[in-house]
């Protein structure tokens, strides 16, 4: 059974313990509502280190206040339940209650300057939090054209995750691909000590990307959602068979995911490393889709190795 610690100067001291036993540890960050794709993150993890922590936590940093922060499902309970089953199991549990609470130490508590301009559901509760982290480039499109504060605050929150629990490994799925650039970018540019590793998209049987989100798909929507994976594939074969025009597969993709209702946000086919647009595919590309299935927004993508 996991050890949950929900205090984060605990968790720290756990860490610090651990180390100087000689120990490495693994950190898998998530937002809880666990399922098979994370699971598959803390079994990479334990390829890489002797012990492992999975954060639960869901940031309001990353939300605007127009977004699902509020709907976003949660299971604490069963997520335990599922983390006891995973085969070498898992160390602790990092749960804290709110990771923008800073006490009455620091000035600028009560937020009313930064409520004006509430860009996160940070700003919005007035958690007197004004420190941001923003990798520039790598955060602008994609995601981060529909949801403008989306990565800030994924690197804000990764960034204390780092601090807090102090890991040697940190672990990311390429089902947020831009999500898991801007982590090993950030990484890089400033210098973590902490090896970040990218780890393939679980599926459903019927090829849906896994997300906690899907439970909010009515059966009608779900269906539809299979276009997102079928279109990349379809992109994929005619990309493999020699059609190298974006334009071309980009339409591909595009028709087929209005054909089934869906509502696309973007659909681009972008550089593995830099996720610039590509017009034409000579080196390995990713094709990434977001979508909307009614009130759901989906995400997916497929590599391109030529
Ligand atoms: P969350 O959506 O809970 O995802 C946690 C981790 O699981 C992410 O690295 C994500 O890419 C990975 N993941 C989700 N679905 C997956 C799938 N089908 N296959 C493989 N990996 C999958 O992403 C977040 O939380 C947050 O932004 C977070 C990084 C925790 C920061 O708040």
């Amino acid at each position: 059974e996991p050890e949950i610690i929900t205090d984060k100067n605990q968790m720290r001291k756990w860490s610090r313990a651990m180390r100087s036993q000689g120990k490495t540890i693994g950190l898998v960050p998530t937002m809880g509502y666990l399922h098979e794709g994370h699971i598959s993150l803390i079994k990479e993890a334990h390829k890489h280190t002797n012990l492992i922590v999975v954060s639960i936590y869901v940031n309001p940093g990353q939300f605007s206040p127009t977004e699902d922060l509020s709907t976003y499902p949660s299971d604490f309970d069963g997520d335990i339940q599922k983390l006891m089953a995973v085969p070498g199991g898992v160390d602790v549990v990092f749960h804290p209650y709110n990771l923008y609470d800073y006490g009455n130490s620091g000035v600028g508590g009560d937020g009313e300057v930064e409520k004006k301009g509430a860009v996160s559901c940070v700003e919005e509760r007035g958690l007197g939090h004004e420190t941001w982290v923003r990798v520039e480039r790598l955060e602008k499109g994609m995601c981060g054209k529909s949801r403008p504060v989306f990565f800030r605050g994924v690197a804000t929150v990764v960034t204390k995750l780092f601090n807090i629990v102090e890991p040697d490994v940190a672990l990311f799925g390429k089902k947020d691909y831009q999500q898991w650039r801007i982590i090993q970018r950030m990484v890089r540019d400033l210098d973590f000590s902490i090896e970040v590793i990218g780890s393939d998209i679980v599926r459903e049987n019927d090829g849906l990307a896994m997300s906690s989100r899907n439970v909010h798909l009515s059966t009608e929507e779900r269906k539809k959602a299979l276009s997102i994976n079928r279109s990349l594939s379809r992109a994929k074969f005619a990309a493999e068979k020699g059609q190298v025009n974006s334009g071309e597969l980009r339409n591909m993709i595009i028709q087929e995911i209005n054909e089934a209702g869906g509502r696309i946000d973007y659909a681009e086919i972008v550089d593995q490393e830099t996720l610039e647009a590509v017009e034409e595919i000579k080196s390995p590309v990713v094709f990434c889709i977001a979508a909307w299935f009614g009130k759901v927004r989906l995400m997916d993508n497929m590599e391109i190795n030529i």
